[in-house]
């Protein structure tokens, strides 16, 4: 597929920012090293949201291919070795595929392949799930809705989480927007299951659980065909 210039500028943003100036945050929050207050609160959401979007799986994957879409430092792939699946899991950030590579348990190694690339690079393949935990969230309607299109042609079922489009998520947005402080990170857009629905192409789209916990707000979503 050919990215639009807008997928485009989001990914090398995203890519700067996980592979240079968060990977050490990241690799923090990630991890069981004590964190404060606003990052607690965080880190138990997106445990609480690998659980939710897991629970979409069947229990027993030997023998699923499943592609961890922005695997980031690997929690998630690992936690699907486990139930018996092999995975593919792919990242923008060298440095974060490097750091999952070495987090990832001896016996889980033969199952996983980590490697450095696209979430949308058809090269990678088909496969029987796809679960993308929070690396979609960046991503304009347009783009969104083409990558999960691209992706759903590739597999029948995508679990994957978006920013709701709450009125404070839309606050925090829009003030995101007006401080060049904020101009390394890549900004989340918060988006309406109404609005991307329609931007699908065919597949059934369901709202399965929002989970918020202190700054942490994620919507579980599930793409079918
Ligand atoms: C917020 S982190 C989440 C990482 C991991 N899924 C987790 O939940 O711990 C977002 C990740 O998505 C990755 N990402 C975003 N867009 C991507 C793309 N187009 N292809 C591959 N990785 C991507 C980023 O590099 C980053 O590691």
């Amino acid at each position: 597929m050919t990215e639009s210039a807008t997928y485009l500028a989001t990914r090398s943003r995203v890519e700067r920012y996980f592979d240079d100036h968060a990977t050490e945050a990241w690799a923090q929050l990630t991890s069981d090293a004590p964190v404060s207050g606003i990052r607690a609160t965080v880190r138990a959401g997106r445990d609480r949201m690998r659980a939710r979007l897991l629970s979409l799986l069947p229990a027993d994957l030997t023998g699923r291919r499943i592609l961890d879409a922005g695997c980031g430092t690997g929690a998630l792939a690992v936690e699907l070795a486990a139930r018996g699946a092999e995975v593919v899991a792919v990242d923008l950030s060298p440095a974060l595929i490097e750091i999952a590579g070495s987090r990832c348990p001896a016996a889980f190694a033969g199952q996983i392949t980590f490697q450095v690339g696209d979430i949308a690079d058809p090269d990678l393949g088909h496969f029987d799930h796809v679960i993308a935990m929070d690396s979609l969230i960046y991503y304009h309607r347009p783009d969104l809705a083409r990558t999960l299109d691209g992706l759903l042609a590739r597999a029948p079922q995508i679990a994957f989480t978006l920013a709701p489009r709450t009125p404070l998520l839309m606050a925090m947005w829009r003030i995101g927007k007006l401080f060049p402080a904020s101009e390394k990170s890549p900004r989340m857009v918060p988006h309406s299951v109404t609005a991307l629905r329609r931007a699908l192409d065919g597949g059934r789209l369901n709202e399965v659980e929002r989970i918020s916990s202190g700054f942490y707000i994620s919507t579980a979503l599930e793409y079918r065909r």
